[in-house]
């Protein structure tokens, strides 16, 4: 292979790939190749501006390390996380639930908590009581359904983040045999995601916000069933619309109910207003 070309060196890269015994690997690395070339001829860029783009990509990987994910982000911020779960979890049963992106303040093993309890360990803000029912396409109750969930704390900020000694505003319960979760928190807020690092500088000098709208993070596992990792966003949210990660859809938005002292839905008697959120869930047989 000699005397290559714009024209001809998609072919031959191509061809050098032609032994690769695994057929999956090869497809994906000939459409890569195809496409970044055609991407390469449609932008011409000069020199410089590929050692800028090679510097991008390796300060984003020094970022990197085992509490920070600037690929992740990066992703995140393209569109690419989203397109990646429209493509595997596309549904268009009114019975299941949407997902959405998983972000990266997700810890595996949350502390387990029980039905009705606070998670708000160590925290201070506006009470908020979120409920719900999981359900399977038939709409039946599913009971025992591991239901972990995470969120930022009234100032939009997650434990993680602040190096708490032990974790808060996060947890994992299990639905009780009416296939229902419940629990106290405070209502989160929106937040901006981290932007110390390349992604960031990407979003400034292009004149994006980095922020996310109020969220509240759900990874739902049953056996039998496909994991659900979703949210469930603040209906009054300015940032619906912007979402620095793309993640929103309709029907994973709904409203945190702003309700007077007294008594709250699960009896609890409260002094101060609070929220409330219920929110039923479907989850997709596996198959
Ligand atoms: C999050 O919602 O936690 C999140 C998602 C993507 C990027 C950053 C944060
Ligand atoms: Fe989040």
């Amino acid at each position: 292979m000699r005397n290559l070309n714009a024209n001809n060196i998609t072919d031959a890269v191509i061809e050098e790939f032609s032994g690769c015994r695994d057929e999956r690997l090869k497809t994906i690395l000939n459409s890569l190749v195809t496409h970044l070339h055609a991407f390469l001829r449609e932008v011409e860029p000069t020199e410089q501006e590929w050692t800028e783009a090679i510097d991008f990509l390796t300060r984003t990987g020094q970022m990197c390390d085992d509490q920070r994910q600037e690929f992740i982000l990066l992703s995140d911020t393209l569109g690419v996380t989203m397109l990646v779960d429209a493509l595997n979890h596309q549904t268009s049963d009114p019975m299941v639930s949407e997902s959405t992106v998983l972000g990266p303040f997700y810890v595996p093993d949350p502390p387990q908590a029980s039905q009705g309890e606070s998670i708000d360990w160590n925290v201070e803000g506006e009470p908020f009581l979120v409920e719900g029912r999981v359900h399977d396409e038939l709409g039946q109750p599913l009971a025992n359904v591991v239901v972990d969930v995470w969120q930022s704390d009234s100032e939009g900020f997650y434990d993680v983040q602040k190096e708490l000694e032990s974790a808060s505003l996060r947890a994992r319960f299990t639905t009780d045999d009416q296939g229902r979760y419940a629990f106290w928190t405070v209502t989160p807020a929106p937040y901006p995601i981290p932007t110390d690092g390349p992604v960031g500088k990407m979003l400034e000098i292009t004149g994006r916000h980095p922020y996310r709208p109020a969220h509240v993070h759900f990874m739902l596992m049953a056996e039998g069933f496909d994991t659900l990792v979703t949210q469930v966003f603040a209906e009054d949210d300015p940032y619906l619309d912007s979402d620095a990660v793309f993640g929103v859809k309709d029907s994973l938005v709904k409203e945190y109910k702003l309700l007077p002292p007294g008594r709250a839905p699960d009896g609890r008697a409260m002094e101060v207003p609070f929220r409330h959120l219920t929110y039923d869930f479907g989850l997709k047989a596996s198959r």
